[in-house]
C-alpha cells in the first residue's frame, strides 16, 4: 500500500467536458486504491492564494456523480498568471510565493494539475520554484498539447461541431445556401479537420493551410454543376484573411478575442459566387454538456495513471495517450512545442482524398 500522503488536484485554463471525470478517476485511485486524502483546489492557482487556501475535501461519495458531469465542479480560470497578477489597482505582482507557501501549509505529498499547455507551464515553474512534486495531465478542447495524440475534452468538442455540420446539412440543402460553421481550436485546426471530415463539409479552412477565395467559390461552382446547390464550409477561428491579416473581436473592456472570420468569408464567397451565404459561430457550445464516452475513457485513464506515477515517485511528467497506451513523458518536452495540424496529417490526406476543398 505504501506510504499515507495528501495530494492536491486543481483544474486550470479554460473548461471543457472530461475535467469532472478526471478529478472522480483521481478519487477513485487515490481514496479508494491507496487510502489516500485527495484536497480539491477552487479556481485553480487562484485557490491557493486565498488566506486560508480554498479547498475541499473530496471522498469517494463527493465524486460518485461527476462521470457524467461537463465543466469542472472545482472552477477554474484562464486568467491570472500567479507570476504576474493583476492587481485591482492596475499593477502586476508576483503572486508565486503565497501559492508555495500554501501548497505547504496544506501539507501536500503532490499536485496533479489538470490544463493545457500554458497552465501546465505556469503550474511546472511553480513546482519547481516551491520544490515540491507535480503530475499534469492535459486537457484542451485545442487538442494542441504536443507528445499526447489525445487531450482530455477534444471528444466532445468534434462530437458537438460534427452533431452541428450534421444539422446544417438539411437546412443548407433546403435554402440552396453556402453554411459557414466557425469553430474553435485557437491557432491549431484540430477540431475543424476533424470534424469536417466527420460532419461531411465540403470545404474545411484551418490556419495551418493558406486558401483563396477563388479556390472555394470554385468548389462551390462544382458542386452546382454536379446538381448540389449549397454548400458545407467549416472554419476554425484563427484563420487569417487572403492578405494574412489575423481576424479578431473586441469588447467593450478592449480585450481581443478570435472571432468573426466565419462572417469576412461569407461576405467574400457570397460576392465572388453570388451564393447566399449564412453563418453560425459555434463558441463555448463547444466546451459544455455531457462528456463523449471516448472522453471518459480517456479522463479515467489518464486520472488513473497519475495517481501511479505519484505512487511510484515519478514526479515533473504529463500523462499521456500514445499508441493506444498511457504513458508518461517529461513535461518540460510537453510543453516545448505547440502541436498544429501538420501539412502530411492523416487526417489531411484523407480529407484531400475524399476531395474536400482545404482552400489551397
Ligand atoms: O483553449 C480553449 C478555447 O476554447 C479556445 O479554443 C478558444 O479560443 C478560447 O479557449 C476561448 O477562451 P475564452 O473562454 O476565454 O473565451
Amino acid at each position: 500500500m505504501g506510504e499515507h500522503k495528501r495530494i492536491g488536484i486543481l483544474t486550470s485554463g479554460g473548461d471543457c467536458a472530461g475535467l469532472n471525470p478526471v478529478i472522480r478517476a483521481v478519487v477513485r485511485r487515490a481514496v479508494g486504491t491507496y487510502g489516500w486524502e485527495v484536497l480539491g483546489i477552487c479556481r485553480a492557482t487562484q485557490g491557493l492564494m486565498q488566506h486560508p487556501p480554498q479547498v475541499l475535501l473530496l471522498d469517494m461519495d463527493s465524486v460518485d456523480p461527476l462521470l457524467t458531469h461537463g465543466g469542472t465542479f472545482l472552477g477554474t480560470t484562464n486568467q491570472g498568471d500567479p507570476f504576474a497578477f493583476p492587481m485591482p489597482d492596475g499593477t502586476v505582482t508576483d503572486r508565486s510565493g503565497e501559492i508555495v507557501d500554501n501548497y505547504h501549509k496544506l501539507g501536500l505529498n503532490a499536485l496533479i494539475g489538470i490544463g493545457g499547455d500554458g497552465s501546465i507551464a505556469i503550474l511546472s515553474r511553480l513546482a519547481k520554484q516551491g520544490g515540491f512534486n507535480f503530475v499534469a495531465i492535459p486537457k484542451t478542447i485545442d487538442n494542441d498539447v504536443d507528445l499526447t495524440e489525445r487531450a482530455i475534452g477534444f471528444d466532445t468538442a468534434v462530437n458537438i461541431a460534427t452533431e452541428a455540420l450534421d444539422r446544417l446539412h438539411f437546412t443548407a440543402a433546403s435554402h440552396s445556401r453556402v453554411m459557414i460553421l466557425e469553430v474553435m481550436g485557437r491557432d491549431a485546426g484540430h477540431i475543424a479537420i476533424a470534424a469536417g471530415i466527420a460532419g461531411g463539409a465540403d470545404v474545411i479552412l484551418i490556419p495551418e493551410i493558406p486558401y483563396t477565395i477563388e479556390n472555394i467559390c470554385q468548389k462551390i461552382w462544382q458542386r452546382q454543376q454536379q446538381g448540389k446547390n449549397y454548400c458545407l464550409i467549416i472554419v476554425s477561428e484563427a484563420v487569417r484573411t487572403e492578405d494574412g491579416e489575423r481576424v479578431t473581436s473586441t469588447n467593450a473592456l478592449s480585450q481581443s478575442r478570435y472571432g468573426g472570420v466565419g462572417q469576412y468569408l461569407a461576405d467574400r464567397i457570397s460576392v465572388c459566387s453570388g451564393a447566399e451565404t449564412r453563418v453560425t459561430v459555434l463558441g463555448h457550445i463547444q466546451r459544455g454538456g455531457t462528456p463523449s464516452p471516448l472522453d471518459r475513457l480517456t479522463a479515467s485513464a489518464f486520472g488513473v495513471a497519475a495517481v501511479d506515477l505519484i505512487a511510484e515517485g515519478h514526479y515533473d511528467r504529463m500523462v499521456s495517450w500514445q499508441e493506444r497506451q498511457v504513458v508518461s513523458v517529461p513535461i518540460s518536452e510537453a510543453i516545448s512545442h505547440y502541436r498544429v495540424v501538420d501539412a502530411e496529417d492523416t487526417l489531411v490526406k484523407t480529407a484531400r482524398g475524399l476531395g474536400i476543398c482545404l482552400g489551397d
